[in-house]
């Protein structure tokens, strides 16, 4: 991949169409069908340290704190191990207590960004173990961490992340894959999984066909001046991302909240004029996400729902295609990177550098 526009009008809509491509190269060479896992070549972590670690924690910032919240859930489901994610930025000013059973994983694009670098130094300088989860090869948080994975996204040009997102995300789906069959994982989990990460890249092209459909809803909300984005569990950090994505690029206000906490505040905020995008995986929450529709109809509110199925309360439902539901967050939030791509189109935004942000924070 270059840095060429290569026919397409701005890096993030390159980026964006780039993603079949981008997973494959993180899948290549990584898959172990024999003993239903993945190889993950600079990890530094034998199969005697990955037994030992007791919690996971995952740091970062803006859009790789999201990838990390959605890797956190992969590792606690398929691996077993109680695991968080926190803005590096916070982290390290809070005194935080450093375990030594313990596995930090540092993510990050460019692996340059100055809250996470001087995280995991001051991480290394009290004994941790440190990994890095990073796209630019050689970068200072992959020279200062004990190994890690490379996400393979290829170039990133455009300020929003989209492509490295999805890489991230695909990483951890390995990382978390890798542990739980050190672990407790069967033999037919891993199968399943392995099955499923062969399945993005096609199902993703599939999701990238309906760009003209996404390009339509998006002129329907852009008059929006507020909305609201919800999700659970595995949904919660795509509803995250897809928030922060539409601000970022549209400038459009959007706030993201757990579904189930709707209505302890933010039903307050439901009317016609803030539309809701909702989560709607066909998952064991599909009928608690199904009731949070319902409630938000009782007061007119709009819903565009991203889901498995048509939902009968959403004003219109995105389709994406289903896969393992551990792997589903991978694909959900797919196409609202083209929902705040052509809001952000309509609305006559700078796409590819939007006002007061910078590729890589490295500065404090
Ligand atoms: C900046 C960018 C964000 C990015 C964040 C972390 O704020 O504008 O898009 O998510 O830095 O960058 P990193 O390179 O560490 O992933």
């Amino acid at each position: 991949e270059s840095y060429d526009l290569g026919g397409h009008d701005t890096y993030m809509h390159k980026e964006i169409s780039e993603q079949a491509d981008a997973v494959d190269r993180a899948l290549r060479g990584r898959i172990d069908d024999r003993f239903s896992t993945v190889h993950l070549g600079g990890l530094n972590l034998d199969a005697r340290e990955a037994r030992a670690v007791r919690r996971v924690k995952i740091l970062g910032c803006g859009t790789s704190y999201h990838a990390g919240q959605i890797g956190a859930q992969m590792i606690e489901e398929l691996a077993r191990i109680p695991s968080d994610a926190e803005p590096a930025s916070e982290f390290r000013y809070r005194d935080p207590v450093v375990d030594p059973d313990t596995l930090y994983v540092a993510v990050s694009q460019s692996g340059e960004t100055y809250d996470v670098l001087a995280a995991v130094q001051e991480l290394k300088r009290k004994g941790a173990r440190v990994l890095g989860l990073v796209n630019v090869v050689g970068s200072a948080i992959a020279r200062e961490t004990d190994g890690g994975i490379y996400v393979h996204a290829g170039p990133e040009v455009c300020v929003v992340s989209t492509k490295c997102f999805t890489n991230m995300v695909v990483s951890f789906a390995l990382l978390a894959l890798h542990l739980g069959r050190i672990r407790d994982l069967s033999v037919a989990d891993g199968k399943r999984i392995i099955e499923g990460l062969r399945k993005l890249p096609g199902q993703i092209d599939e999701i990238l066909k309906g760009e003209a459909e996404v390009k339509k809803l998006a002129a329907e909300y852009a008059d929006a001046k507020s909305m609201m984005f919800i999700g659970r569990v595995r949904g919660y950090p795509v509803a995250r991302e897809a928030s922060l994505k539409l601000k970022e690029v549209s400038y459009i206000h959007a706030e993201a909240y757990p579904a189930s906490e709707l209505k302890h505040g933010p039903l307050a905020l439901i009317e016609p004029a803030m539309p809701t995008v909702a989560i709607v995986p066909d998952d064991d929450l599909l009928e608690k996400n199904r009731a949070a529709l319902e409630e938000i109809k009782a007061r007119h509110g709009r819903i565009l729902a991203v889901a498995h199925q048509e939902q009968e309360k959403a004003d219109h439902t995105i389709l994406v295609p289903k896969n393992e539901p551990e792997l589903d967050p991978i694909l959900m939030g797919i196409p609202l990177q083209l929902l705040a791509y052509h809001t952000a189109l309509a609305l006559g935004r700078d796409i590819d550098k939007p006002r007061n942000l910078a590729k890589s924070v490295t500065v404090e």
